[in-house]
């Protein structure tokens, strides 16, 4: 195995920034501090002018995912290799079951397509139908799987959709296993009455696509969630939050004392809903996915929610169709597979239009980009961190490196780039997965199969706190 020192950085974590080397040994780290000489036979990184921060972390992938009566471009391959060249060290994916199909026999289909990951990788598991033998499995997959999180989407009505009943059984059950219930929060029914109701005005196109998915829809979603998490007294995670009615029924939980955590997509933070309308069918249907992109405003709102905290991490949904795939909605929005790219986009679209503009510093932006993610998802600080004993997934950062993000340069197997043409400044100039060097300087050097299965511990600090404040307030009888 490579030893690597990485020298004259400034190294950032979540808490703060400091000039020091960092030497990485058997896929380690193993030591933090300033003048640290090489150990015999390892390569030297010079960081000179550059940051060393964690490797960033997805939480929100789809790689190889059956979807819509097709499978996204990006294998686990594919996918984990783009999102190395983007900085990237692990994903958290979905395994997503047939409603009725068995959930262990689910989960290990994808265990098996995602042996091919370059980097590390681990799975939520999305419960979409309910039955004793699903509340039995979800425990073995928290006990033994090392799953800690289930996702439940409230949209896709006649697929994947999740009811009130299979919502609340397995957030009660979540709780039990100490697993964080997340949630895709659209209200399925209401997509399902508007998108007749547009078609039935003559709108076919994808401009068709954010008319029947409004922000409405989005926030009554999630406050129904955050309300059932609150009566079961579970903590939340409400992903690709991507409206200021989302964020509010947030805040305003949190601002209650609820435990609930929101995620924003890098896309939902730069672009806006006029892509619906370019006239040419492909580049508006290359960015249907759900929720949509909101009108202007939306985004400035979501940066806010990361500055003050009622937001907390940051993904892509990385799930790439091609236009062929695209076009089974030539004639129907409905029809369009949803969903996007960005998995090597995400950390210089983010540094670009947070750190650079002075919204998030340094030190916020690795939380929302992994710290905060390995927390909630209790996989800290052996990922999200520079620490001595931490995994050695790092990503040492050109804050004046520029480029310009493109389809024709991208890793990703997508055929388009919702951040085309965007000139960024603050990009990756070398990746370091488990110890090894596998991105320098443009050049990729992913292994396919490298990638480890991450399992993740349940009962993060989230429940014991939530059972004590529980308790605490618990009510009394009156002795009489
Ligand atoms: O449009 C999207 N987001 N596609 C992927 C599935 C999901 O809803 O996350
Ligand atoms: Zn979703
Ligand atoms: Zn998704
Ligand atoms: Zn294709």
């Amino acid at each position: 195995m490579t030893n690597i020192l990485i020298k004259g950085g400034t190294v950032v974590n979540a808490d703060r920034a400091f000039r020091a080397d960092v030497i990485t040994q058997d896929g380690k780290i193993v030591a933090v501090g300033e003048n640290l000489t090489a150990p015999a036979g390892a390569t030297t990184v010079d960081a000179g002018g550059q940051y060393v921060m964690p490797g960033g972390i997805d939480p929100h992938t789809h790689m190889q995912l059956p979807f819509m009566g097709t499978v996204t471009m990006d294998d686990f391959f594919t996918g984990t290799a783009a999102g190395l060249a983007g900085g990237n060290t692990t994903i958290i994916d979905f395994v997503i079951p047939d409603p009725q199909e068995n959930i262990l026999d689910a989960y290990r289909k994808w265990r098996g397509w995602a042996e091919k990951s370059a980097s590390d990788y681990s799975f939520h598991v999305a419960i979409t139908w309910w039955s004793e033998q699903v509340r039995q499995d979800m425990g073995t997959l928290v006990q033994q799987e090392g799953v800690n999180s289930f996702k439940h989407f409230m949209a896709y009505k006649n697929a994947i959709m999740c009811d009130d009943e299979t919502l609340v059984n397995s957030f009660k059950r979540s709780l039990e296993l100490g697993a964080m219930p997340t949630v895709h929060a659209e209200n399925g029914e209401l997509v399902y009455l508007l998108q007749k109701t547009v078609a039935d005005m003559g709108i076919k196109g994808p401009e068709g696509h954010p008319l029947s998915r409004p922000p409405m829809v989005e926030a009554e979603a999630a406050n129904r969630a955050i309300a059932i998490a609150d009566v079961l007294n579970v903590p939340i995670y409400v992903v690709h939050v991507s409206c200021v009615e989302a964020a509010e029924a947030i805040a305003r939980a949190r601002a209650r004392g609820q435990r609930v955590y929101g995620e924003v997509l890098a896309g939902h933070l730069v672009l806006d809903d006029s892509v619906y309308r370019h006239p040419d069918f492909a580049t508006a249907a290359a960015h249907v996915m759900s929720p949509p992109f909101r009108p202007k405003g939306n985004s400035e709102f979501l940066w806010r929610g990361l500055q003050s905290g009622n937001l907390h991490t940051t993904a892509t949904d990385h799930c790439t169709f091609c236009a062929a795939q695209k076009a089974a909605g030539k004639d129907d929005f409905s029809k369009i597979p949803n969903g996007c790219g960005g998995v090597e986009e995400r950390l210089a679209v983010i540094w670009d239009e947070g750190v650079n503009t002075g919204r998030l510093t340094p030190s916020e932006f690795v939380a929302v980009t992994s710290a905060n993610t390995a927390k909630l998802f209790n996989i800290y600080p052996q990922k999200g961190s520079v620490s001595v004993g931490a995994d050695a997934d790092l990503v040492v950062w050109d804050p004046a490196g520029t480029k310009t993000l493109s389809v024709k340069t991208q890793h990703s197997k997508g055929d388009f780039n919702i951040f085309e043409g965007r000139t960024v400044k603050g990009i990756p100039s070398h990746t370091v997965s488990q110890g090894e060097l596998v991105y320098v300087q443009g050049d990729l050097r992913a292994v396919k199969g490298k990638g480890r299965y991450l399992k993740r511990p349940a009962f993060s600090d989230n429940f014991a706190a939530n059972k004590l404040r529980a308790d605490t307030l618990a009510p009394t009888a009156v002795k009489r």
